[in-house]
Protein backbone atom coordinates (compact mmCIF):
# COMPACT_ATOMS: atom_id res chain seq x y z
CA UNK A 1 0.00 0.00 0.00
CA UNK A 2 2.83 2.44 0.30
CA UNK A 3 5.45 3.21 -1.91
CA UNK A 4 4.79 5.16 -5.36
CA UNK A 5 1.16 4.82 -5.19
CA UNK A 6 0.06 6.97 -2.24
CA UNK A 7 -1.03 9.94 -2.83
CA UNK A 8 -2.22 11.14 0.89
CA UNK A 9 -2.03 9.95 4.14
CA UNK A 10 -3.98 11.61 7.08
CA UNK A 11 -2.34 10.11 10.35
CA UNK A 12 -3.92 10.96 13.50
CA UNK A 13 -5.73 13.99 12.66
CA UNK A 14 -7.43 15.48 15.15
CA UNK A 15 -9.06 19.44 14.51
CA UNK A 16 -11.39 20.79 17.17
CA UNK A 17 -13.82 23.72 17.65
CA UNK A 18 -13.01 25.16 20.91
CA UNK A 19 -16.60 27.09 21.44
CA UNK A 20 -17.50 28.79 24.26
CA UNK A 21 -20.08 26.27 25.36
CA UNK A 22 -17.22 23.46 24.28
CA UNK A 23 -15.12 21.77 22.30
CA UNK A 24 -16.13 20.05 19.59
CA UNK A 25 -14.12 16.87 18.53
CA UNK A 26 -15.32 17.08 14.86
CA UNK A 27 -12.33 15.23 13.62
CA UNK A 28 -10.53 13.24 16.69
CA UNK A 29 -7.89 10.63 15.38
CA UNK A 30 -8.29 9.94 12.26
CA UNK A 31 -6.42 7.65 10.11
CA UNK A 32 -7.11 7.53 5.87
CA UNK A 33 -4.81 6.92 2.80
CA UNK A 34 -5.36 7.94 -0.48
CA UNK A 35 -3.91 6.02 -3.30
CA UNK A 36 -3.42 7.81 -6.78
CA UNK A 37 -5.87 7.16 -9.04
CA UNK A 38 -8.26 5.84 -6.66
CA UNK A 39 -11.57 6.56 -4.94
CA UNK A 40 -12.08 6.71 -1.24
CA UNK A 41 -15.31 7.15 -0.30
CA UNK A 42 -16.36 8.79 3.56
CA UNK A 43 -19.04 7.90 5.01
CA UNK A 44 -21.16 8.40 7.87
CA UNK A 45 -24.15 10.16 9.40
CA UNK A 46 -24.98 13.73 9.57
CA UNK A 47 -21.91 15.73 11.97
CA UNK A 48 -19.32 13.11 12.14
CA UNK A 49 -16.65 14.88 10.46
CA UNK A 50 -16.89 14.39 7.08
CA UNK A 51 -16.91 17.59 5.65
CA UNK A 52 -14.31 18.77 8.47
CA UNK A 53 -11.67 16.49 7.28
CA UNK A 54 -11.90 17.71 3.57
CA UNK A 55 -11.53 20.96 5.30
CA UNK A 56 -8.48 20.28 7.13
CA UNK A 57 -6.64 18.74 4.08
CA UNK A 58 -7.57 21.68 2.27
CA UNK A 59 -6.49 23.59 5.47
CA UNK A 60 -9.87 25.61 5.13
CA UNK A 61 -11.35 25.02 8.49
CA UNK A 62 -12.89 27.91 9.50
CA UNK A 63 -12.44 29.98 13.03
CA UNK A 64 -12.48 28.82 15.60
CA UNK A 65 -12.01 25.40 14.48
CA UNK A 66 -8.09 24.23 14.58
CA UNK A 67 -6.01 21.34 13.85
CA UNK A 68 -4.82 20.34 16.93
CA UNK A 69 -2.62 17.43 15.89
CA UNK A 70 -1.57 14.50 13.52
CA UNK A 71 -0.22 14.81 9.96
CA UNK A 72 -1.39 14.92 6.40
CA UNK A 73 0.83 13.88 4.18
CA UNK A 74 0.57 14.76 0.68
CA UNK A 75 3.53 12.73 -1.86
CA UNK A 76 3.61 15.29 -4.46
CA UNK A 77 5.12 15.30 -7.90
CA UNK A 78 7.40 17.82 -8.47
CA UNK A 79 8.41 18.38 -12.41
CA UNK A 80 12.01 19.31 -12.25
CA UNK A 81 13.71 20.77 -14.90
CA UNK A 82 16.09 18.87 -16.72
CA UNK A 83 15.53 15.54 -14.43
CA UNK A 84 14.34 12.88 -16.70
CA UNK A 85 11.88 11.78 -14.51
CA UNK A 86 9.19 13.58 -12.16
CA UNK A 87 10.13 13.02 -8.64
CA UNK A 88 8.05 12.66 -5.63
CA UNK A 89 8.82 14.95 -2.16
CA UNK A 90 6.08 15.06 0.91
CA UNK A 91 5.26 17.62 2.58
CA UNK A 92 2.63 18.00 5.72
CA UNK A 93 0.11 20.11 4.98
CA UNK A 94 -1.11 20.00 8.53
CA UNK A 95 1.99 22.15 8.95
CA UNK A 96 2.04 24.70 6.88
CA UNK A 97 0.55 27.88 7.21
CA UNK A 98 -3.37 28.36 5.46
CA UNK A 99 -3.05 31.14 3.35
CA UNK A 100 0.66 31.06 3.06
CA UNK A 101 2.24 30.70 -0.88
CA UNK A 102 3.13 26.97 -0.34
CA UNK A 103 -0.80 25.84 0.29
CA UNK A 104 -2.36 28.85 -2.06
CA UNK A 105 -0.30 26.63 -4.97
CA UNK A 106 -1.68 23.36 -3.73
CA UNK A 107 -5.00 24.34 -3.21
CA UNK A 108 -7.52 24.40 -6.59
CA UNK A 109 -4.29 23.71 -8.38
CA UNK A 110 -3.01 19.78 -6.97
CA UNK A 111 -5.80 19.23 -4.29
CA UNK A 112 -9.45 20.65 -5.60
CA UNK A 113 -12.80 20.60 -4.34
CA UNK A 114 -16.57 20.03 -5.55
CA UNK A 115 -18.82 21.14 -2.45
CA UNK A 116 -22.35 20.08 -2.09
CA UNK A 117 -24.46 23.43 -3.46
CA UNK A 118 -22.63 24.60 -6.82
CA UNK A 119 -24.03 28.40 -5.93
CA UNK A 120 -21.38 28.57 -3.04
CA UNK A 121 -18.53 27.95 -5.53
CA UNK A 122 -19.83 30.46 -7.95
CA UNK A 123 -19.96 33.96 -7.21
CA UNK A 124 -23.06 35.46 -8.48
CA UNK A 125 -22.47 38.50 -10.26
CA UNK A 126 -19.45 37.31 -11.91
CA UNK A 127 -19.64 35.32 -15.68
CA UNK A 128 -18.65 31.51 -15.33
CA UNK A 129 -15.83 32.20 -17.87
CA UNK A 130 -14.37 34.58 -15.67
CA UNK A 131 -14.58 32.67 -12.62
CA UNK A 132 -12.59 29.44 -14.30
CA UNK A 133 -9.71 31.71 -15.90
CA UNK A 134 -8.99 32.77 -12.81
CA UNK A 135 -8.31 29.94 -11.06
CA UNK A 136 -6.17 28.96 -14.43
CA UNK A 137 -4.22 32.72 -14.30
CA UNK A 138 -3.31 31.96 -10.92
CA UNK A 139 -1.42 29.11 -11.09
CA UNK A 140 -0.62 28.36 -14.82
CA UNK A 141 2.01 30.40 -16.68
CA UNK A 142 -0.65 31.47 -19.84
CA UNK A 143 -2.19 34.50 -21.05
CA UNK A 144 -5.33 35.55 -20.45
CA UNK A 145 -6.53 34.36 -23.96
CA UNK A 146 -5.15 31.21 -23.50
CA UNK A 147 -6.91 31.03 -20.18
CA UNK A 148 -10.05 31.24 -22.07
CA UNK A 149 -9.26 28.30 -24.57
CA UNK A 150 -8.46 26.06 -21.62
CA UNK A 151 -11.61 27.04 -19.38
CA UNK A 152 -13.63 26.77 -22.76
CA UNK A 153 -12.26 23.16 -23.58
CA UNK A 154 -13.23 21.63 -19.65
CA UNK A 155 -16.59 23.42 -20.32
CA UNK A 156 -16.79 20.75 -23.30
CA UNK A 157 -15.46 18.29 -21.36
CA UNK A 158 -17.96 18.13 -18.49
CA UNK A 159 -20.49 18.04 -21.49
CA UNK A 160 -21.75 21.74 -20.83
CA UNK A 161 -23.87 22.32 -24.30
CA UNK A 162 -22.47 25.48 -26.36
CA UNK A 163 -19.69 25.74 -24.04
CA UNK A 164 -18.03 29.09 -25.72
CA UNK A 165 -21.17 30.70 -25.35
CA UNK A 166 -21.78 29.17 -21.34
CA UNK A 167 -18.20 31.26 -20.69
CA UNK A 168 -20.39 34.27 -20.71
CA UNK A 169 -23.35 33.28 -18.77
CA UNK A 170 -23.75 34.63 -15.49
CA UNK A 171 -24.38 31.51 -13.25
CA UNK A 172 -27.88 32.16 -12.28
CA UNK A 173 -28.50 31.30 -16.51
CA UNK A 174 -27.25 27.89 -16.05
CA UNK A 175 -29.74 25.08 -14.16
CA UNK A 176 -28.62 23.15 -11.14
CA UNK A 177 -27.11 20.17 -12.96
CA UNK A 178 -25.31 22.51 -15.48
CA UNK A 179 -23.94 24.98 -12.86
CA UNK A 180 -22.62 21.55 -10.88
CA UNK A 181 -20.67 20.80 -14.09
CA UNK A 182 -19.41 24.27 -14.59
CA UNK A 183 -18.05 23.96 -11.02
CA UNK A 184 -16.43 20.35 -11.61
CA UNK A 185 -14.64 21.94 -14.76
CA UNK A 186 -13.44 25.03 -12.55
CA UNK A 187 -12.65 22.33 -10.11
CA UNK A 188 -10.46 20.18 -12.76
CA UNK A 189 -8.88 23.11 -14.65
CA UNK A 190 -5.53 22.52 -13.23
CA UNK A 191 -5.53 18.82 -13.96
CA UNK A 192 -5.89 18.26 -9.70
CA UNK A 193 -4.12 14.85 -8.47
CA UNK A 194 -6.79 14.95 -5.50
CA UNK A 195 -10.47 15.80 -6.54
CA UNK A 196 -12.74 16.05 -2.91
CA UNK A 197 -16.24 15.87 -3.95
CA UNK A 198 -18.10 16.53 -0.71
CA UNK A 199 -21.70 15.72 -1.42
CA UNK A 200 -21.45 17.03 -4.89
CA UNK A 201 -25.14 15.54 -6.19
CA UNK A 202 -27.14 15.86 -3.17
CA UNK A 203 -29.40 18.71 -4.28
CA UNK A 204 -30.02 17.63 -7.64
CA UNK A 205 -32.46 14.97 -9.12
CA UNK A 206 -31.73 11.53 -9.40
CA UNK A 207 -31.37 11.68 -12.89
CA UNK A 208 -28.55 14.69 -13.27
CA UNK A 209 -26.62 13.09 -10.29
CA UNK A 210 -26.52 9.74 -12.05
CA UNK A 211 -24.70 11.84 -15.37
CA UNK A 212 -22.80 13.76 -13.26
CA UNK A 213 -21.19 10.48 -10.95
CA UNK A 214 -20.69 8.92 -14.89
CA UNK A 215 -19.05 12.32 -16.00
CA UNK A 216 -16.51 12.00 -12.59
CA UNK A 217 -15.75 8.76 -13.32
CA UNK A 218 -14.94 9.10 -17.02
CA UNK A 219 -12.77 12.14 -15.96
CA UNK A 220 -10.97 10.80 -12.75
CA UNK A 221 -9.75 7.88 -15.59
CA UNK A 222 -8.79 10.26 -18.38
CA UNK A 223 -6.78 12.61 -16.27
CA UNK A 224 -5.89 9.81 -13.52
CA UNK A 225 -6.65 11.80 -10.42
CA UNK A 226 -7.70 10.36 -7.19
CA UNK A 227 -11.19 11.71 -5.66
CA UNK A 228 -12.31 11.77 -2.06
CA UNK A 229 -15.91 10.93 -2.42
CA UNK A 230 -17.54 12.40 0.63
CA UNK A 231 -21.37 11.30 1.31
CA UNK A 232 -24.06 9.64 3.45
CA UNK A 233 -25.51 8.08 0.93
CA UNK A 234 -24.22 4.51 0.53
CA UNK A 235 -25.65 4.05 -2.90
CA UNK A 236 -23.62 6.57 -4.30
CA UNK A 237 -20.51 4.79 -2.76
CA UNK A 238 -21.56 1.32 -3.91
CA UNK A 239 -20.73 3.31 -7.03
CA UNK A 240 -18.03 5.58 -7.00
CA UNK A 241 -15.94 4.36 -4.19
CA UNK A 242 -13.05 1.31 -4.25
CA UNK A 243 -12.03 1.99 -0.45
CA UNK A 244 -14.64 3.24 1.71
CA UNK A 245 -13.79 4.53 5.18
CA UNK A 246 -16.77 4.23 7.84
CA UNK A 247 -17.11 7.64 9.95
CA UNK A 248 -18.38 8.09 13.22
CA UNK A 249 -18.39 10.83 15.70
CA UNK A 250 -14.47 12.18 14.25
CA UNK A 251 -13.48 8.69 13.91
CA UNK A 252 -12.96 6.05 11.12
CA UNK A 253 -14.68 2.79 12.68
CA UNK A 254 -14.20 0.56 9.51
CA UNK A 255 -12.09 0.91 6.52
CA UNK A 256 -12.66 -1.92 3.88
CA UNK A 257 -12.79 -2.11 0.18
CA UNK A 258 -16.52 -1.77 -1.07
CA UNK A 259 -17.59 -4.56 -1.86
CA UNK A 260 -16.55 -6.12 1.46
CA UNK A 261 -18.69 -3.53 3.34
CA UNK A 262 -22.05 -4.18 1.60
CA UNK A 263 -21.46 -7.77 1.46
CA UNK A 264 -19.38 -8.48 5.08
CA UNK A 265 -19.50 -5.67 7.52
CA UNK A 266 -18.42 -5.65 10.51
CA UNK A 267 -18.35 -2.96 12.84
CA UNK A 268 -22.14 -2.65 14.61
CA UNK A 269 -22.51 1.15 13.71
CA UNK A 270 -21.66 -0.13 9.48
CA UNK A 271 -24.32 -2.21 9.78
CA UNK A 272 -26.47 -0.35 11.54
CA UNK A 273 -25.76 1.81 8.57
CA UNK A 274 -26.52 -0.82 6.15
CA UNK A 275 -29.86 -1.65 7.22
CA UNK A 276 -30.87 1.89 7.00
CA UNK A 277 -31.64 2.17 3.68
CA UNK A 278 -34.59 1.36 1.77
CA UNK A 279 -34.64 -1.82 0.21
CA UNK A 280 -36.77 -2.51 -2.95
CA UNK A 281 -37.07 -6.49 -2.39
CA UNK A 282 -38.30 -5.96 0.97
CA UNK A 283 -41.38 -3.36 0.07
CA UNK A 284 -41.77 -6.60 -2.98
CA UNK A 285 -41.83 -9.44 -0.52
CA UNK A 286 -44.81 -7.58 1.51
CA UNK A 287 -46.90 -7.79 -1.40
CA UNK A 288 -46.29 -3.80 -1.81
CA UNK A 289 -46.91 -2.57 1.88
CA UNK A 290 -43.94 -0.54 2.64
CA UNK A 291 -41.41 -1.86 5.33
CA UNK A 292 -40.81 0.42 8.46
CA UNK A 293 -36.98 1.18 8.35
CA UNK A 294 -34.86 0.09 10.38
CA UNK A 295 -33.10 3.23 12.49
CA UNK A 296 -30.00 3.12 14.16
CA UNK A 297 -31.03 3.01 18.35
CA UNK A 298 -30.38 5.83 20.52
CA UNK A 299 -28.97 9.31 19.53
CA UNK A 300 -26.21 10.79 18.17
CA UNK A 301 -24.56 12.23 21.53
CA UNK A 302 -23.94 16.17 21.79
CA UNK A 303 -21.22 16.92 20.52
CA UNK A 304 -19.47 18.71 23.72
CA UNK A 305 -19.17 15.33 25.36
CA UNK A 306 -16.61 13.01 26.07
CA UNK A 307 -17.65 9.53 26.26
CA UNK A 308 -15.07 7.10 27.56
CA UNK A 309 -14.60 3.66 26.05
CA UNK A 310 -16.10 3.72 22.41
CA UNK A 311 -18.15 6.26 21.38
CA UNK A 312 -20.22 3.97 19.87
CA UNK A 313 -21.78 2.04 23.12
CA UNK A 314 -24.47 3.99 24.46
CA UNK A 315 -26.18 3.01 20.72
CA UNK A 316 -24.45 -0.29 20.58
CA UNK A 317 -26.42 -3.65 20.49
CA UNK A 318 -23.48 -5.89 20.72
CA UNK A 319 -21.95 -3.80 23.07
CA UNK A 320 -19.61 -6.18 25.69
CA UNK A 321 -20.36 -4.74 29.75
CA UNK A 322 -17.28 -2.99 31.64
CA UNK A 323 -15.46 -2.74 28.00
CA UNK A 324 -17.32 -0.69 25.54
CA UNK A 325 -17.72 1.89 27.87
CA UNK A 326 -14.41 1.82 29.85
CA UNK A 327 -11.46 1.19 27.21
CA UNK A 328 -11.30 2.81 23.60
CA UNK A 329 -10.95 -0.17 21.07
CA UNK A 330 -8.07 0.08 18.86
CA UNK A 331 -7.85 -0.57 15.55
CA UNK A 332 -7.65 -4.22 14.36
CA UNK A 333 -6.92 -5.28 10.66
CA UNK A 334 -9.07 -8.83 10.74
CA UNK A 335 -7.81 -8.91 6.55
CA UNK A 336 -5.30 -7.26 4.51
CA UNK A 337 -6.97 -3.94 3.63
CA UNK A 338 -10.26 -4.34 6.72
CA UNK A 339 -9.70 -2.71 9.71
CA UNK A 340 -12.03 -2.30 12.06
CA UNK A 341 -12.06 -0.01 15.79
CA UNK A 342 -14.51 -2.70 17.89
CA UNK A 343 -13.47 -4.52 20.50
CA UNK A 344 -15.60 -7.18 19.40
CA UNK A 345 -12.63 -7.75 16.55
CA UNK A 346 -9.62 -7.10 18.78
CA UNK A 347 -7.13 -9.93 19.37
CA UNK A 348 -6.93 -10.98 23.21
N1 LIG B 1 -17.77 26.10 11.81
C1 LIG B 1 -18.06 25.27 12.81
N2 LIG B 1 -18.17 25.70 14.08
C2 LIG B 1 -18.46 24.85 15.09
N3 LIG B 1 -18.63 23.53 14.94
C3 LIG B 1 -18.54 23.03 13.69
C4 LIG B 1 -18.26 23.85 12.56
N4 LIG B 1 -18.22 23.09 11.45
C5 LIG B 1 -18.48 21.83 11.87
N5 LIG B 1 -18.66 21.79 13.21
C6 LIG B 1 -18.99 20.60 14.02
O1 LIG B 1 -18.08 19.58 13.71
C7 LIG B 1 -18.74 18.31 13.67
C8 LIG B 1 -18.47 17.65 12.34
O2 LIG B 1 -19.11 18.39 11.32
P1 LIG B 1 -19.01 18.05 9.77
O3 LIG B 1 -19.53 19.24 9.06
O4 LIG B 1 -17.65 17.59 9.43
O5 LIG B 1 -20.02 16.84 9.64
P2 LIG B 1 -20.39 16.01 8.33
O6 LIG B 1 -20.02 14.58 8.59
O7 LIG B 1 -19.81 16.65 7.13
O8 LIG B 1 -21.99 16.12 8.33
P3 LIG B 1 -23.02 16.33 7.12
O9 LIG B 1 -23.31 14.94 6.57
O10 LIG B 1 -24.23 16.91 7.77
O11 LIG B 1 -22.42 17.23 6.10
C9 LIG B 1 -20.20 18.58 13.97
O12 LIG B 1 -20.46 18.32 15.33
C10 LIG B 1 -20.36 20.04 13.65
O13 LIG B 1 -21.37 20.62 14.45
MG1 LIG C 1 -20.63 17.66 5.50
Amino acid sequence: MLGNSVLVEIKNLRTYFHLPEGTVRAVDGVDLTVRRGHTLGVVGESGCGKSVTALSLLRLVPSPGRIEGGEILFYRTVEEAGASSALTDVIDLAKLEPNGREMRSIRGNQISMVFQEPMSALIPVRTVGSQITEVITLHQKVSEAEAREIAADMLARVRLPKPRQALDDYPFQLSGGMRQRAVIAMALCCRPKLLIADEPTTALDVTTEAQILDLMRELQKEFGMAIMYITHNLGVIAEMAEMVAVMYLGKVVELTDVRTLFMSPLHPYTRALLKSIPQLTDAVTRGGKKPRLQTIEGMVPDPYSVLPGCTFHPRCPERIPDVCDRVEPGVSEVAPGHSVKCHLYSSP
